[in-house]
């Protein structure tokens, strides 16, 4: 598994990045990865941080012997793939590699086991995803924008994680793709430019990203029902 964590969190306006914003005391990445590694039973986890990171000693995850820290890179996808190739040496090319946001606290422990059952028998891999509930507007360029199409919603889906992907194939889509310079914000991208199309495996639309400030109450919320 890897838990990507090296972002510096901007659009959240704190003193610190998201990951190391506290919900009742807790580090954001502790709730992840005590969550992910008390959910499946899975064979390690790497997590890449930041060059400048200098919070981890001071996580609960420090000290759970299955978890690994490697240095992460400018963009999400090049800290991913740095994680990938830091497990290099502890995994075989078929092996599947799980991928989830350290933002991404709330996520369902039934999404996950739902994700793992349906992509075990997928050629390529799949990712959690949830059907767009509300009406899109294309916009148009400029300082004030205004509609220029409705865009038809009924097969839009809004991309979560996890994600699950064989690791070799997963290494070549990343590889490939940041070469290329192509956008790859998720790993589903990665291996769409590729030519491998993931399942989607329906998701709870409340496995939110805390992006914005607002976010904090809100995963404090869904996470005091479970
Ligand atoms: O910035 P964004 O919300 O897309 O980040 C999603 C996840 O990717 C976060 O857990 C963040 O720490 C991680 N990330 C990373 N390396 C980057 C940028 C983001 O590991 N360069």
């Amino acid at each position: 598994m890897i838990v990507p964590a090296a972002g510096t969190g901007k659009r959240m306006q704190a003193n610190q990045p998201k990951q190391y914003l506290r919900i009742d005391q807790r580090f954001i990445l502790d709730i992840t990865l005590s969550r992910l590694m008390s959910s499946a039973p899975f064979a390690g986890c790497m997590v890449p941080l930041h060059p400048a990171d200098h919070w981890w000693p001071e996580t609960e995850a420090r000290q759970d012997g299955r978890i690994q820290t490697c240095t992460g890179g400018s963009e999400r996808a090049c800290s991913v793939l740095s994680a990938l190739h830091a497990l290099a040496e502890q995994v075989r090319d078929d092996d599947w590699v799980l991928i989830h946001d350290a933002a991404r606290p709330c996520f369902h422990t039934r999404d996950l086991s739902n994700l793992i059952d349906r992509v075990y028998s997928h050629p390529v891999g799949g990712l959690l995803a949830s059907p767009v509930a509300d009406t899109l507007k294309r916009a148009s360029a400029g300082e004030l924008p205004e509609v220029a199409e409705t865009v038809n919603r009924s097969e839009l889906w809004r991309a979560l994680t996890p994600q699950m992907f064989r690791y070799q194939l997963l290494v070549d889509a990343l590889e490939s793709a940041l070469e290329s310079g192509l956008p790859v914000t998720d790993e589903s991208s990665a291996m769409e430019f590729s030519g491998n199309m993931p399942v989607l495996v329906e998701g709870r639309p409340d496995n939110l990203k805390i992006t914005v400030p607002a976010d904090l109450e809100l995963a404090r919320f869904i996470l005091s029902r479970f």
